[in-house]
């Protein structure tokens, strides 16, 4: 059933702007034209406008900011990534349905979407905050043919595709925090949360959660968030049409999910660096045992963190958070 609305909507799809008839449509996915008429009906309850013309057939003349898996799937131009979708109108977190997803052999490029997330997970055991309809909540599953110890690259090449398609949504220049909170204006905008099911030397799945603020305004975003967190909403000022988001987000991604698996990471590195947040300048980096100022350099060939200490030494940070130094600390 799915699938059958799947390839309509593909059919109708390739027939942008132009009508497909009924007979076509019919003879196409093998079923009756009364069964192609309800399933007009029910794409039609998920707000798409479809207009029917005598003898010349039907066309979609608008599609729904409503995000569902038909909405997505119609005008997603991938090959692979999202073509099996789960959308949820609410989950606890998309997470944990992409790991139960995979745990029951959902494919390479499975994406689960929720329109709202109950326990929604941020790194560092943090909360994300993911109100309904505001944002973009998604996890994609991929099973790389790559050594466990490179899959933070994979969080640094989703942190680099999200900043790129950002660039298209708002005048700000997105920047990338070291591993991959996506900022506009200083602000966060964006996080990505990577986690992975590996044995020593291979990687069974691994889960790249995305979370992107949209159209919440200031107000939508509780009382501490509101000093950190923003949105493309807030920084454009008009509502963004989340469902193209998500499309441009999964083609961009399968783009250059593709350059790394073929060229390796150094292509990613530059894009990354190119939308680095405070190269050059002085942080501070607290990792879990230490606190260390330094000037950060950009990052190393397997992701990690490059920072120049007061002694000339380059140190490279695997895990950590950093912070900017104020004035009277440099
Ligand atoms: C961070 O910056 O701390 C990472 C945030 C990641 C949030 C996304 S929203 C979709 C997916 N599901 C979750 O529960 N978390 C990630």
């Amino acid at each position: 059933m799915a699938s059958t609305r799947y390839r309509l909507i593909e059919l109708l799809n390739t027939n942008e702007n132009t009508y497909i008839s009924g007979q076509k449509l019919s003879e196409e996915l093998n079923i009756s034209r009364s069964a192609i008429w309800k399933h007009m009906k029910e794409l039609e309850k998920d707000g798409y406008t479809i207009e029917g013309v005598r003898r010349k057939g039907y066309r979609i003349v608008t599609s729904p900011d409503k995000v569902s898996e038909n909405t997505v799937l119609w005008g997603l131009g991938t090959d692979w990534i999202g073509k099996n979708m789960v959308h949820k109108q609410m989950a606890d977190s998309t997470q944990t349905i992409a790991h139960q997803e995979a745990l029951n052999g959902a494919p390479n490029g499975t994406v689960v979407i929720a329109d709202q997330q109950t326990q929604g997970k941020g790194r560092m055991e943090r909360q994300w905050h993911s109100a309904k309809g505001k944002g973009i909540w998604m996890s994609i599953i991929l099973r790389p043919d790559l050594n466990p110890g490179l899959a933070p690259q994979l969080t640094l090449m989703t942190a680099a595709v999200v900043a790129e398609v950002l660039t298209v949504h708002t005048p700000a220049n997105p920047k990338i925090k070291w591993p991959n909170d996506i900022l506009l204006n200083h602000k966060k905008a964006a996080g990505i949360l990577t986690e992975m099911q590996a044995e020593q030397d291979r990687i069974q799945y691994v889960v790249i959660g995305i979370g992107l603020n949209v159209n919440q305004m200031e107000t939508d975003f509780p009382d501490p968030l509101k000093e950190k967190a923003t949105s493309i909403r807030q920084e454009t000022g008009k509502s963004c049409h989340t469902t193209n988001l998500i499309q441009q987000i999964l083609g961009r991604f399968e783009q250059v999910y593709a350059t790394f698996m073929q060229n390796g990471f150094s292509p990613i590195k530059s894009k990354w660096e190119y939308y680095g947040y405070k190269i050059g300048e002085k942080i501070r980096i607290r990792t879990p045992r230490n606190s260390l100022d330094a000037v950060l350099l950009g990052i190393a060939e397997d992701g990690a963190l490059l920072a120049r200490t007061s002694d000339k030494e380059i140190k490279k940070i695997y895990s950590g958070e950093i912070e900017w130094l104020r004035e009277e600390d440099l």
